[in-house]
Order: C-alpha cells, then structure tokens, then sequence
C-alpha cells in the first residue's frame, strides 16, 4: 500500500484537518499536564534538513520523543546528498530504515521525487513553494485564541513566498478570505491566483487596505533562504510592507498578529506589534510541537480516536 504523505497543504481534507485540530488539542493537554502519551514507541523520523532551521527541527525532534519515538538529523552537508547522490537513491535507502521522514529543501519537486519513491510517510518541512506544517501550526493557534477561521479574514503582507502559498490553499480548504498585498513585482503568481475564486484569495496593491477589518495580520521575512543574493533589492521594494501599530489598528481591537519567526524586527514588523498586546507567535511557535505531533500520529496510526 502507498503510504500518506504530507507534502503540500491540500494533500488532506477539511474532515482531516478538523481530527488533527482535535487531536493536537488533547496532545497538548497531555503534555501541559506532563502526562505521557507514547503511542509511537519504535518508530523512528529521520529529519532531512537542506536549509537552516530552529523550529523544524526542534520541534519534529522533540515531538517524537515526547510521542515515544526517536529522531535523526541529516543534512546535506554530512549526508551523500551534498555530494549528489540521487535523491531517489537517498529515498529508497531512507525509506527502508525510518518509519517516517521530514525534508526541509529547495524546489518541490525535490519532495515530489522523494516521496515518488519512499516506502514511508515524507512530511514537507518547508520548500520554496510551501510550508504546510507552519500554517497547520497557525490555524490552531488562531483557533485556539479565536474560535474557527471558516468564515475569517486573513491578511498576508509582504512576499509572496512559500508561506503565502500555503495559505491560499489553507483559504479554499478552511474557507475563509485571504487577502494578500505584496509589493509590485512579487505578486502572487497569476497561474497560482487564477485557481482561487475572489471569494478565497484577493490582491491589494495598498497593504493597509488588506489588513483594514482583517482578524489576522500575518507577514515573513522579506527575503526567504535560498534568495539572499536579492537581499538590498528586497529591503529597498519591502519597505512600505511593513506590520506596524497603525495597520494593526486598522485591522481591529480583536485582531491576531503572527509570524512564523524567525522575524526581522523594523523590517517586516514593528517591534511593537510584534512584541505588543495583539502578537501570538510565541504560542503560535509552541504550537509547532503539538500540531506536528498529531500529524505524525496521524500519518503513522491512522485515525486515532
Ligand atoms: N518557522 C519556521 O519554520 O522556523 P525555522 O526556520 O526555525 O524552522
Ligand atoms: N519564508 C521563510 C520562512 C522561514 C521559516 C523562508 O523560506 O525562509
């Protein structure tokens, strides 16, 4: 039988969605209660890092051994990999000798390929394209301070990068309306944005005008990893694409700010917002570990009740 993976964010369902929100749910009542919960005894995740990371890797690390299970940590550096063997090569030898694997990479074709041929469940752990496993994290994390985003506003300011990808399909599975301003030049692109109706996704050349009324204000670095050499040019087309307190008061009292961190205080956002009343990302980097722990659970047992 092929096994789940998790590479892209509309590889599961809504009714999935909504077992992994209970499930993380009472992963993390466990944990807060130092109950522990060890259904993953055995099992073991290998971690396959490309780029850089604190998050990922310490969540996916120690989610699995809160859950019983073990981690490795690869990265292309010491692994073949970095010296080309074919990721295909890495996915059957891998696959034959973990449970389950998480990939941080470039392209994702480069998941697409390992997982074409992986005997085990493969978790995208970020890609240029997307980052699924951050928005599961944050639409817990909205949900938990505000009940269901069905219905919500979110808006995205900034760059138009893996992190905006994932919430354009999180939009159309979640329903809810996305509204995304970016500076000129680093639109979405339009084969991506021609597949959402107006109903989920909506561009705003003016970004105070996509945050006005929204129920989250949500941005990330200027520059992704694997785009540095655009770095000044960024910082120079970026900067009126900033978070800061007169956005967020157009937004509302009851607005969420998040990030999925690590941030650039006075560039992407004011330190007052994100530091300030309204800013969840440290529960929104916390939830990480729970989310993540219930996906795992999922891909390996199935439906736990
Ligand atoms: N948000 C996130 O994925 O952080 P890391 O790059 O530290 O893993
Ligand atoms: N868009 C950022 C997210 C980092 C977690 C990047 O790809 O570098």
């Amino acid at each position: 039988m092929k096994p789940r993976h998790y590479l892209q964010f509309s590889d599961f369902s809504r009714a999935e969605y909504e077992h992994l929100l209970e499930r993380t749910r009472w992963i993390k009542a466990q944990f807060k209660q130092y109950k522990p919960y060890h259904p993953l005894v055995d099992r073991t995740l290998a971690m396959i890092f490309e780029k850089q990371s604190t998050r990922t890797r310490l969540s996916f690390e120690a989610g699995m051994q809160q859950l019983g299970g073990c981690a490795i940590f690869l990265s292309t550096r010491d692994t073949q990999l970095g010296r080309g063997e074919p990721v295909e090569d890495m996915a059957q030898v891998v696959s034959r000798m973990v449970d389950i694997v998480m990939i941080r990479t470039y392209e994702q074709e480069i998941l697409d390929r390992f997982a074409g041929v992986s005997r085990v469940p493969v978790i995208n752990g970020l890609s240029n394209e997307y980052h699924p496993c951050q928005v599961l994290g944050d639409i817990f994390t909205y949900t938990e301070h505000r009940g269901p985003i069905g219905g919500r506003t979110v808006a995205w300011i900034g760059d138009s990068n893996n992190v905006c990808n994932t919430w354009m399909q999180a939009a159309a599975i979640f329903d809810f309306n996305l509204h995304v301003s970016t500076p000129p030049g680093y639109e979405v692109e339009a084969e991506r944005a021609g597949s959402y109706g107006k109903h989920h996704f909506e561009h705003f050349a003016d970004p105070m005008e996509a945050a006005r009324g929204a129920d989250l204000v949500t941005t990330d670095v200027w520059t992704s990893m694997g785009f540095e050499a655009e770095d000044a040019e960024r910082k120079r087309d970026f900067s009126d694409w900033q978070v800061d307190a007169d956005m967020m008061q157009l937004a509302g009292r009851d607005a969420v700010f998040m990030h999925c961190l690590p941030a650039h205080r006075g560039e992407e956002v004011s330190a007052d917002v994100i530091d300030g009343a309204q800013s969840v990302v440290w529960d929104e980097a916390e939830n990480r570990l729970h989310t993540q722990k219930a996906l795992m659970e999922f891909l390996l047992l199935g439906k736990v009740a």
